[in-house]
């Protein structure tokens, strides 16, 4: 992924406090739960090309490189890769802030490129409007 995202210089597309609710048997944040929140911030970002339903057609290989704790503060930022005539691909940066760090740092924890598919009331694809 070409693009470098600073996180202290741009607003993020979702913020979420990792929870007690949202761990594994280790005590981490289950990855999936990070999934679903790229997953939503994906969408966020798609519907500036449709006011309607968007569905993921793809997700890209996803490795999660650093573990997310509870207490964490997890911020998700979301920008546009490529448009298509239905669907767009956008870039998601995910990065933490632990709980109790000195420091304002923004640990990457992972990085996905989703695609979504705008979709009329039959789950159709629908042209984008750009
Ligand atoms: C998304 C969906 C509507 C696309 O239907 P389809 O018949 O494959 O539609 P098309 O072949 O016309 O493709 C639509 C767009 O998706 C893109 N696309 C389709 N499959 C893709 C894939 N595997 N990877 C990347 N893009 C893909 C096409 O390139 C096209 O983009 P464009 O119009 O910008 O050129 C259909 O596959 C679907 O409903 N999937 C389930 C989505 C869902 O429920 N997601 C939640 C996960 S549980």
């Amino acid at each position: 992924m070409e693009k470098e995202i600073s996180p202290l210089k741009t607003v993020p597309t979702l913020r979420q406090l990792a929870m007690p609710k949202d761990t594994n048997a280790l005590g981490t944040i289950f990855g999936g739960v990070i999934l679903s929140q790229i997953d939503q911030a994906a969408a966020i970002e798609a519907h500036k090309y449709h006011k309607g339903a968007v569905v993921t057609v793809a997700m890209d290989e996803i490795e999660f490189k650093q573990p997310v704790f509870v207490g964490d503060v997890v911020s998700y930022y979301a920008s546009t890769h490529k448009l298509g005539r239905t669907s767009v691909t956008i870039d998601v940066h995910v990065f933490a802030q632990r709980q109790f760090a000195e420091e304002d740092d923004f640990i990457p924890v992972t990085e996905a490129r989703a695609v979504m598919v705008a979709v009329d009331e039959n789950n159709k694809p629908i042209a984008l409007n750009k």
